[in-house]
């Protein structure tokens, strides 16, 4: 069985945290794109753990994980992720395996994003971690895999820089240790295996569908799948995953960010939800919760279940805005108009929904949850014509509030 997991807005909606509690009973977890621009923050019994490269699963100890086909990978960062487990004490021995297609991130894409950044006279705010350029380079047809690593490095002369060399010499014997063909991998699968694919960044950082030139350089829905020997049609469900609240980092538009008479909403969000990048340390800019742009993902990726995330952030609320539209010189758009000349003109159409002004982050089942917040979620799934099965109500793996089918249609 494929479960594939994404997230539904600009990133950090909690995937991490929801592909720990859905891989106990996984034997794969394989990202599937992106590189060490993503940041997984994950709390179990008290203790803390940031993944940028490795699956969030890896936490489970009967999982393996595997480094899909289309990440990049940054052999320092995977390094100190090794590390990290070690000191943990958490074994990861034949539990740890790289895709041989996937591409190596080397120090000159590293030193590329930084100049082409400085550049640019539209910032995007990219994490500089040479995702961008190694993502370039791989539609160049000048990018180094996995797979090339002490190899020949001959056919690459002429677009190879000396520094880099000597980087891929330093780190392929390191690397090959946990290479592997995901094809073969996956044909080895028994049916019975369950294998969960876990998304980096969000929909609208896509580069296809996302907030276009504010996005990254990789693909951050379905589409991602597809570069992993995967075929859409081997996937048994696929669960978007959003926050009760938007948030974003970098530039590019953000329909609903809080204006500056909501500051004090931007504070408490921004400490209660820890809204800090786990790979960059910015402050994450913060907005209501954003229904076009939701539905727009969850009908594009065609998500067959959600998981709600942070919703004990909005529990002292008295009001909840969620947008349900925009408006443009006296046009409204029900969807999300393309060009981001008109995007960054937009104005958001809310609907207020009365908050619950009570606790969620002891509740353990659907229906202890307050009937204000019941109604908060009945409204957002109506909108989105998919079930909210998850609930998370906290950064630990046990506030999780699992809804079967048959639960809570009150
Ligand atoms: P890049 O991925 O480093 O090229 O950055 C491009 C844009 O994507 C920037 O605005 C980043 O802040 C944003 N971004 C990249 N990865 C993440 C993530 O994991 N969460 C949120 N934003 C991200
Ligand atoms: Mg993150």
């Amino acid at each position: 069985m494929l479960v594939t997991t994404l997230g539904l807005q600009w990133g950090d909606e909690g995937k991490g945290k929801i592909v720990d509690y859905i891989s106990r009973n996984a034997d794969w977890i394989i990202r599937y794109a992106g590189g060490a621009n993503a940041g997984h923050r994950l709390i179990v019994d008290k203790n803390e753990y940031s993944f940028h490269l490795i699956p969030s699963g890896i936490l489970h100890s009967n999982t393996r994980v595997l480094l899909g086909s289309g990440m990049v990978i940054d052999s320092d960062v995977f390094r100190k992720e090794l590390q990290q487990l070690k000191q943990s004490g958490i074994s990861y021995e034949n539990r740890i395996f790289i895709s041989d297609r996937a591409h190596i991130v080397l120090p000159s894409h590293k030193d590329k994003d930084l100049k082409l950044e400085k550049k640019r006279a539209y910032k995007l705010g990219v994490t500089k971690k040479g995702i961008g350029s190694a993502y370039a380079s791989k539609a160049q047809r000048t990018g180094i895999r996995v797979c090339d690593l002490g190899k020949d490095m001959h056919r690459f002369k002429g677009v190879l820089k000396r520094s880099d060399r000597i980087f891929l010499e330093h780190n392929a014997e390191f690397l090959s240790r946990y290479s592997i063909n995901q094809f073969e991998l996956l044909s080895e699968l028994g049916s019975d295996e369950i294998v969960i694919c876990e998304g980096a960044q969000g929909f609208m950082l896509d580069l296809d569908y996302g907030s276009y030139p504010y996005v990254t350089s990789g693909p951050t829905g379905l589409n991602g799948i597809a570069a992993n020997c995967i075929s859409p049609k081997q996937i048994s469900e696929i669960i978007g995953i959003f926050k009760a609240y938007s948030t974003r980092v970098g530039e590019g538009p953000l329909f609903t960010e809080f204006k500056k008479d909501e500051k004090d909403t931007f504070e408490y969000y921004s400490e209660k939800g820890h809204e800090v990048g786990t790979t960059t340390g910015r402050l994450r800019r913060i907005g209501h919760l954003d229904l076009v742009v939701l539905k727009y993902a969850v009908v594009c990726t065609g998500a067959t279940s959600l998981a709600l995330t942070h919703l004990d952030v909005l529990d002292t609320q008295q009001a909840v805005k969620v947008c349900i539209g925009y408006e443009c010189d006296g046009t409204m758009y029900s969807y999300l108009p393309s060009s981001y000349a008109l995007q960054s003109k937009l104005k958001p159409v809310y609907k207020t929904l009365e908050g619950w002004q009570n606790p969620t982050e002891h509740v353990q089942k659907w229906d202890a949850l307050p009937q204000k917040a019941k109604q908060f979620i009945h409204f957002v799934e109506d909108f989105l014509k998919v079930p909210i099965r998850l609930v998370s109500v906290g950064p630990e793996r046990n506030q999780t509030i699992y809804r079967g089918p048959n639960e809570g249609s009150t």
